[in-house]
């Protein structure tokens, strides 16, 4: 951008976390824990929303600021920032399944081999698969097992049998939060000749991902849980290799270079990343998703990560104080914003009852796979903290 040119809004890094977490007014008189399933929406992320609405209600298409054009760019620009790859890998989407269901749609795999996935995978990484299965394509599961390493070890078992094409991982556990060692198992596929494919949805913007260091073929990844953007917007990640044949197997009207000249009809194909989005895009999702990586990126996602995990170590201890048992005792090395309460030392423990009555104090945890999941993010403080370990000790009380 010149600087002659209409300046986007930026973010205005506040002093403290206290005021990032002024930004979310749900955290005024609730407490919001389930930012691996659906973030709520930040005033900064409104207010860019209302301006960017007030620019399109008056220019419309036109709108000088926010030209499709650009915001495309400027999302390729953070995303490619947060995983350390090139800009033109990144495509945009609207959620997993799709990523994943039109690169799996797309591929060559050889009969008698195997999809690996993990055990008690989310489904957007395990149905977009299984059509495979009529092609001669088998699909395993591999035991997730208590600690990163036992998984390495199952995978490793499954890899050695030799007929392994690929694997497609989630690198965070939805329910357990366990994180797994990317840097390991890309070693391992890479050794072994196996495409590894990963669901970023609970994963990117919440553990360090670097591309450079870390051999991945594909990803996609939803923008509404750790990058706090909207519902129905992801994207993809397409590795420069994976480009080069690469060919989806649906053609749509933005699928052809200079797709604004409609006629006359064209078979030259945008390169890979971009052949994702098929056609219009949902353009206004794409000004809030703008916002959020502004926010994330001024703020650093390092730093994000880091405070992420402060605050849900914080909470881990108080949980822990209080005889609850979490799937991170098995992992307390590994860094992770999901916290899994699996049980209680010597309570009955009940983590339906457990989610009701948080509901009912505007407390908002998930359960999942039979545990309490929470999962906090930057505008949760210690003062929620204080307020969740309260509302425990209440519910333990009754
Ligand atoms: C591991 C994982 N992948 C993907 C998703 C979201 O899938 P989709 O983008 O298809 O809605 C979730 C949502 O909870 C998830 O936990």
């Amino acid at each position: 951008m010149t600087s002659s040119e209409p300046k986007l809004p930026t973010f205005p890094v506040p002093q403290d976390w206290e005021e990032v977490s002024k930004l979310y007014p749900i955290q005024n008189d609730s407490i919001w824990l389930n930012f691996c399933g659906i973030s709520p929406v930040s005033s900064f992320a409104a207010s860019v929303m209302a301006d960017y609405f007030d620019e399109y209600s008056r220019f419309g298409i036109f709108a000088p600021r926010y030209s499709e054009p650009k915001i495309r760019v400027i999302l390729q620009e953070q995303l490619a920032g947060l995983l350390n790859c090139s800009p033109k890998s990144i495509g945009l989407i609207h959620n997993t399944s799709e990523g994943i269901n039109l690169y799996s749609h797309s591929i060559r795999l050889s009969p008698g081999t195997r999809i690996l996935v993990l055990e008690n995978e989310y489904p957007s990484n395990v149905y977009p698969w299984e059509h495979w299965k009529e092609k001669g394509v088998g699909i395993s599961f591999v035991p997730t097992g208590n600690t990163p390493d036992e998984f390495l070890e199952n995978l490793e078992k499954e890899i050695k049998t030799g007929d392994v094409s690929l694997l497609s991982l989630s690198p965070v556990h939805w329910c357990t939060g366990m994180p797994l060692d990317l840097v390991a198992i890309s070693k391992i596929c890479e050794k072994a000749g196996v495409r590894l494919i990963l669901d970023g949805s609970q994963a990117f913007g919440h553990i360090p991902i670097d591309l450079g260091q870390i051999k991945i073929e594909f990803a996609a990844f939803a923008a509404w849980k750790w990058l706090l953007g909207p519902l129905g917007v992801a994207a993809i990640y397409i590795s420069p290799e994976a480009s080069k044949d690469f060919r989806l197997i649906f053609k749509g009207a933005g699928s052809v270079k200079n797709d604004s000249q409609y006629l006359p009809y064209r078979d030259e194909l945008k390169p890979a990343a971009d052949q994702f989005e098929h056609s219009t895009a949902n353009f206004n999702d794409w000004i809030y998703f703008y916002a959020s990586l502004q926010m994330l990126s001024a703020i650093g996602f390092a730093k994000v990560q880091s405070r992420v995990y402060e605050i849900s170590d914080l909470i881990s201890v108080r949980l822990r104080n209080l005889g609850f048992i979490l799937d991170s005792d098995s992992f307390p090395e590994a860094k992770s914003g999901i916290i899994g309460v699996k049980g209680h030392k010597s309570k009955e423990f009940t983590p339906d009852a457990i989610n009701v009555f948080f509901r009912s104090k505007k407390i908002y945890t998930a359960v999942r796979m039979g545990r309490l999941r929470i999962a906090p993010h930057i505008p949760v403080t210690e003062m929620h903290v204080d307020i969740l370990e309260k509302t425990f000790k209440e519910y333990l009380n009754k």
